[in-house]
């Protein structure tokens, strides 16, 4: 394995389903108990707001009980002791990579601690429950504040960087998604052409896995720490 100096790596559900975190399209995921449509397109919150702060508010409480695992605490490790540069994309919107110590990462699809004003535009970490009387800390009015989350149908953050990234990596590690959700899942392909190594971990192959130089299955608490380890050896 060569030494690799600009490693890509994009993550999904899986990496934090060991933490207890529900997956979406797993048996018995999000997406078996709610609808999209519901629940994360901007016409939902416009059409029922409260159904919507309601799901997120419920995922926000859950997310207070669970922990980084293994394969988080795996990744940071590899940010900090690699000799070369390691970027972390994530599709979660969960904050368990930086509790697990990433520090260059990038939340494409947001995040679920941190409440976003359509009124001032002012973007605040946000813990609690929030609803369309809260009080922006911002602006100080109600009625303007929703998750900072990317709904179906809104552009992910940061994708001018994230597509820079790609054409630049050496390495391209694809962890825990099931390659159902564009742009991420095309992802691969952009990194093939630039000359990247592509490798897949996941439970299981995942819709893209023939795109993948390379495919390792199992679960993330063991695949992922066991790579590291091979990386951090060239
Ligand atoms: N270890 C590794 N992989 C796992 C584990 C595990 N313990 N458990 C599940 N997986 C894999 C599944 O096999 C599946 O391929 O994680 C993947 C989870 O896929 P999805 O539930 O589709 O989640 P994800 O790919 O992150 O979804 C992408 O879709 O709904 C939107 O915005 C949402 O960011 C999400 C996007």
């Amino acid at each position: 394995m060569p030494p690799y100096q600009r490693i890509v790596i994009l993550t999904g559900a899986g990496i934090s389903a060991e933490s207890g975190v529900a997956t979406f399209r797993d048996k018995d995921g999000i997406w078996s108990k709610y609808s999209i449509e519901d629940v994360a397109t901007p016409e939902a919150f416009r059409r029922d707001p409260k159904r919507v702060h309601d799901f997120y508010n419920m995922r926000r409480r859950d997310h207070a009980t669970v922990k980084p695992n293994a394969a988080h605490y795996a990744l940071a490790r590899l940010e900090a002791e690699h000799n070369g540069e390691v970027t972390l994309v994530t599709q979660n919107i969960d904050a368990l990579h930086e509790q697990a110590g990433s520090k260059n990462l990038i939340h494409m699809h947001g995040e679920l601690l941190k409440a976003w004003c359509l009124l001032c535009d002012g973007r605040f970490a946000w813990e609690a429950d929030l609803s369309l009387e809260t009080i922006c800390p911002g602006c100080g009015r109600p009625h303007g504040l929703r998750p900072d989350v990317v709904w179906f149908g809104e552009m992910p953050y940061e994708m001018d960087r994230i597509g820079a990234l790609l054409e630049a990596a050496d390495l391209f590690l694809s962890i825990g998604t099931s390659g159902n959700v564009y742009p991420a899942a095309g992802f691969v392909a952009l990194a093939r052409r630039a000359g990247a190594h592509t490798v897949e971990l996941n439970l299981e192959p995942s819709e893209g896995a023939s795109y993948f130089a390379d495919t390792i299955h199992g679960p993330a608490t063991q695949v992922v720490p066991a790579y590291v380890e091979r990386v951090l050896k060239t």
